[in-house]
């Protein structure tokens, strides 16, 4: 018997195509995969965006896009995440265009394979500035604005650091942080009427992460009680849901948008060989060991 299978969402289909008519989002890490999807269905159900990245060429053909599939405002911005001076100037800018932030999604982040005895300091250090001190510098320079409009943050985060995935050290101990972060964010700053949430996706098919990160031939379907891989649509229905007035009373909450993956999940890589000898799937993985 063949299992069940989830038909992918339209946002539509649930949500009303205004809800967001007026409002302002800030979005790090919206050039590309899952959060540019965030972006444009937020868009497309009438919010006005910035798009924050390193990538300047990028973000301007993604803004270019997102305006042509929605109909509204979208500002490329660049600036990099670990650097607040280049932050707090990109949300200048998205100010004195659009007059406020109402909406703050933490989705720049960087990644790839490597076990704890080949990575450098380095290597550590530079997911953990991109992935979590970024979050926090994103949090510091949009702070006072989100204060003002009674707004909401969310955080894209991941369910690797449930458990010890092997090879996801230095971006398991930054998503712990950006998790322990929001949950601080939203008691320190639910009396102000800020929220802060948490999206933990899965694996999410046609993503750069996914591509990158999976070992080359590995199908995750069979580990997804929901039959299916992720859809970038996943993600952004859980998100338009978590921005509107009907997640009011939720903050300080971490959702799993996975299909049920990170309660069975299989390791990818192969154990206990992956540990005990590298070099015996160095062919299973993208980039370098
Ligand atoms: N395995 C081991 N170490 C790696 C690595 C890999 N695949 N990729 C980068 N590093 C190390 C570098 O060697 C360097 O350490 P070193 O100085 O000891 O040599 C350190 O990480 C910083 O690398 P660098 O490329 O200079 O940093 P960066 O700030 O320009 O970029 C990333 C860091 C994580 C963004 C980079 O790996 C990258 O471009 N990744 C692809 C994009 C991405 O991650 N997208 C998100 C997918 S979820």
């Amino acid at each position: 018997m063949s299992s069940y299978k989830s038909a992918v969402p339209n946002s539509k289909d649930t949500f009303r195509h205004d809800l967001f008519k007026g409002k302002v989002l800030f979005c790090t890490g919206g050039r590309s995969g899952i959060c540019y999807k965030i972006v444009e269905t937020m868009m497309s159900h009438g919010v006005d965006a910035a798009i924050v990245g390193r990538d300047g060429k990028g973000l301007a053909e993604s803004a270019q896009a997102l305006v042509k599939t929605t109909g509204q405002k979208c500002l490329p911005t660049s600036a990099d995440v670990r650097d607040p001076g280049q932050l707090e100037k990109a949300v200048k800018e998205t100010v004195d265009k659009f007059g406020k932030i109402d909406f703050v999604i933490c989705g720049a982040a960087g990644n790839f394979l490597a076990p704890i005895s080949s990575l450098s300091s380095n290597a550590f250090k530079a997911v953990i500035d991109i992935d979590l001190l970024g979050t926090y510098n994103t949090i510091k320079a949009t702070l006072p604005y989100i204060r003002q409009s009674h707004g909401s943050y969310l955080h894209i985060s991941a369910t690797l650091h449930y458990r010890g995935v092997p090879y996801q050290a230095h971006v398991s101990a930054a998503k712990s942080g950006v998790d322990a972060l929001s949950n601080v964010l939203a008691v320190e700053e639910g009396p102000r009427g800020v929220r802060s949430n948490v999206i933990a996706p899965g694996p999410i098919g046609n993503t750069e992460g996914m591509s990158r990160l999976s070992p080359m031939g590995w199908d995750a379907t069979n580990d997804i009680p929901l039959g299916r891989m992720g859809d970038t649509s996943d993600i952004a229905n859980a998100a338009v849901f978590l921005f509107s007035p009907a997640a009011s009373w939720i903050t300080g909450t971490v959702l799993p948008v996975d299909g049920g993956e990170n309660h069975i999940r299989q390791l990818s890589l192969p154990y206990p060989q992956s540990m005990l000898d590298p070099e015996s799937v160095k062919g299973l993985i993208k980039g370098k060991l």
